[in-house]
């Protein structure tokens, strides 16, 4: 089988030779000189301190926010799908007031809404958005102009960036990006990846198991406080070489031009407006989304169904990972000779 999906995705042969090991002890030097190589590359791509937490992208994302929000603040959240949804319950569960942007599926609300949200709520906290909505195949890419706008009103931007960074890395200063190793990073599931521009600034006790504070300090001898996922830790050392030996501009490229071919090749809409289109995860409306992925499957490759309300009507198309055009050829004409026999 391939894997074809949102994540996790189909690793290189080198990513699973890394972590095919017995673990060190992580309180070695041996272990200390690779986790620092880690950060460092994960530095060379996008300026901010990068901590490693042992986790799921949905724990980076609730790291992000008991860090930076505290019980009664309120916090501005762009919803345009199921993970929007998900960052709306991570702030709840802080206690966070949430005041949500609620924009349609396949599209971002113009950095002017953000404004005026802003002015209408008038003291806050922070703006939590999702850089690439998994559930319908979705980029905002007003990021950048959203954190100049938070920042003028003294807000802290927090980023769920779980399913397309590296593949789409910002040019400017974020102040806190959450994300994870087993998307574009091409890794295994295990590590929650935070880039952070700006410090943790809550006030009320946040979890140790969560606490950046402690993290930030342990990263200073290239540790962390409490088991690192160490395995996951070697993969991504030999992922993030196989990305820096492409070079961040060019392995956007490739991830730009697979998913060009699945939207101009697959002969269904996708949900996305065409500005908004994800290079990670494509999505396409479909009502025969179990046929279709059942089909696939016979072929060989396993892609992913709808999510909440779209769950059995569209089908998920990732394109991370070791694929190869000719993988993305038979997927399009098997998808392709389904609706066509179908419709
Ligand atoms: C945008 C986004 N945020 C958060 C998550 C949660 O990641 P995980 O399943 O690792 O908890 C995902 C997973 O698909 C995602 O796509």
């Amino acid at each position: 089988m391939k894997y074809l999906t949102p994540g996790p995705v189909q690793l290189p042969k080198q990513v699973v030779e890394a972590i095919a090991r017995q673990p060190p002890f992580h309180r070695t030097e041996e272990f200390a000189e690779v986790f620092r190589e880690v950060i460092e590359k994960l530095m060379s791509i996008y300026s901010a301190t990068p901590v490693i937490i042992p986790g799921t992208g949905t724990l980076a994302v609730d790291v992000m926010v008991h860090n930076y929000v505290d019980p009664g603040d309120n916090v501005i959240v762009v919803v345009g799908g199921e993970f929007g949804e998900r960052l709306v319950e991570a702030v709840e569960a802080r206690g966070g007031v949430v005041h949500k942007i609620e924009w349609s599926y396949g599209e971002a609300p113009p950095p002017d809404v953000l404004e005026d949200m802003i002015k209408k709520v008038g003291e806050v906290r922070a703006v939590a958005v999702v850089h690439n909505e998994t559930s319908t195949g979705t980029t905002n890419r007003f990021i950048e102009r959203y954190q100049d706008i938070a920042e003028s009103h003294g807000a802290t931007l927090l980023v769920d960036s779980v399913s397309i960074f590296p593949v789409e890395v910002f040019k400017k200063k974020v102040d806190v990006i959450a994300t994870a190793s087993q998307k574009a990073f091409i890794s295994p599931p295990g590590a929650a990846i935070l880039y952070l521009s700006k410090e943790p600034t809550a006030k009320m006790p946040v979890p140790p198991s969560m606490n950046l504070k402690k993290f930030l300090q342990f990263l200073k001898k290239w540790e962390t406080p409490y088991t690192p996922p160490i395995n996951v830790v070697y993969g991504l050392n030999a992922a993030l070489d196989y990305i820096l030996g492409m070079g961040i501009e060019k392995y956007h490229e490739i991830h730009r031009e697979r998913a060009e071919y699945l939207y101009s090749g697959v002969r269904l809409e996708p949900i996305a407006k065409k500005p908004f289109r994800s290079y990670t995860v494509t999505a396409f409306y479909t009502e025969r989304a179990r046929e279709v992925i059942a089909e696939l499957k016979k072929h060989g490759y396993v892609i992913a169904g709808g999510m909440g309300k779209l769950r059995d009507r569209l089908i998920r198309i990732g394109v991370m990972g070791e694929i190869s055009f000719e993988d993305l050829r038979t997927v399009v004409e098997v998808v392709n000779s389904y609706v066509d026999r179908q419709w």
